[in-house]
């Protein structure tokens, strides 16, 4: 396991008349080179537990390992956690303080006493990850980008520190179509050379078609973790904690109840297209 929890506990404003507990007695692991996906209702506790992973907050209770090492929330420890394990926080465009683009994806590297010519590799790099090295973008202000821009920009801020694990809350959030779709294969191609991947989401959308492991919260606490098929075999359990499968999962479940030859974990609008035209060209055969 990359990361795993103990019995995770968190309370906000602990001990005073604001207690709020979001998290309550987690036991849940994130194996390495996993992708993850991190679903659950508004509030159930998603953001804060990412938190905790690159250990911006410290438990109330319960401890959480890296590697099979408990962390111990020493200085060095932080700011090697932090380097490993980046975050893109929910709306990152919020954080966004430098005058262009390049001086916002150079902050992290040369917070970390990169020397500058590898400051400035480490930011050609991740703007070319992200698509972004298009001529003039580098120094234009980082306010000054699309939204989708943007995303990609806060992004790639995290990727320049090149961790071994990326974490992103809500990164398709107010996304068109086809930015959500360049922020999927980006997001498959770093999965793919290694990275391990936990993405959040309140909506069960098309990113979950990528996971390969499903963690899903409610209340603080653990509803259920594993394969995603296996957990989308059961939409009735999700249904009861207001989840729904994308529509298209929902209806090609709908066609294979009625009998019809597909097979049963579908996410995406794209895969539910082949197996129609293979049917079709099967002459409608099973
Ligand atoms: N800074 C804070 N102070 C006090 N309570 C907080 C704070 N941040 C979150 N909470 C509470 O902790 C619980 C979990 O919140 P969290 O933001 O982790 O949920 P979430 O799953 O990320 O929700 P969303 O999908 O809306 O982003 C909620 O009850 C929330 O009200
Ligand atoms: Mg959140």
């Amino acid at each position: 396991m990359f990361i795993r929890t103990e019995k995770l506990s968190y309370t906000y404003m602990a001990g005073s008349s604001l207690a709020v507990e979001a998290l309550r007695d987690l036991d849940i692991g994130i194996p390495r080179g996993s992708f993850t996906v991190l679903l659950g209702p508004s509030g159930s506790g998603k953001s804060t537990l990412l938190q905790h992973f690159n250990g911006l907050l410290r438990p109330t209770g319960g401890r959480i390992f890296i590697e099979g090492r408990p962390l111990n929330y020493d200085r060095r420890q932080l700011r090697e956690l932090r380097r490993r394990i980046g975050l893109v926080f929910q709306e990152p465009e919020r954080q966004f303080f430098s005058e262009s683009l390049y001086e916002e994806i150079a902050f992290a590297p040369r917070n970390f006493g990169l020397p500058a010519s590898l400051v400035e590799e480490r930011v050609e790099r991740a703007l070319q990850q992200v698509g972004l090295e298009g001529e003039g973008l580098r120094e234009r202000s980082p306010f000054q980008l699309s939204a989708g821009q943007q995303r990609l920009a806060a992004i790639a801020a995290v990727l320049a520190m090149q961790p071994g694990a990326l974490m992103l809350d809500e990164p398709t959030a107010g996304l068109d179509q086809s930015a959500q779709q360049r922020l999927f294969t980006l997001l498959q191609q770093l999965n793919l050379s290694g990275q391990t991947i936990i993405v959040v989401t309140h909506r069960l959308d098309q990113i979950v078609s990528l996971s390969d492991h499903l963690i899903v919260l409610n209340r603080g606490t653990l509803l259920v973790e594993g394969k995603p098929d296996n957990i989308f075999s059961q939409p009735e359990l999700l249904h009861r904690y207001g989840l729904y499968l994308p529509p298209v999962m929902e209806l090609m479940k709908e066609l294979i109840a009625a009998g019809l030859p597909f097979p049963p974990a579908l996410y995406s609008l794209e895969e539910a297209r082949q197996e129609i035209v293979a049917w079709r060209n099967r002459g409608f055969k099973p």
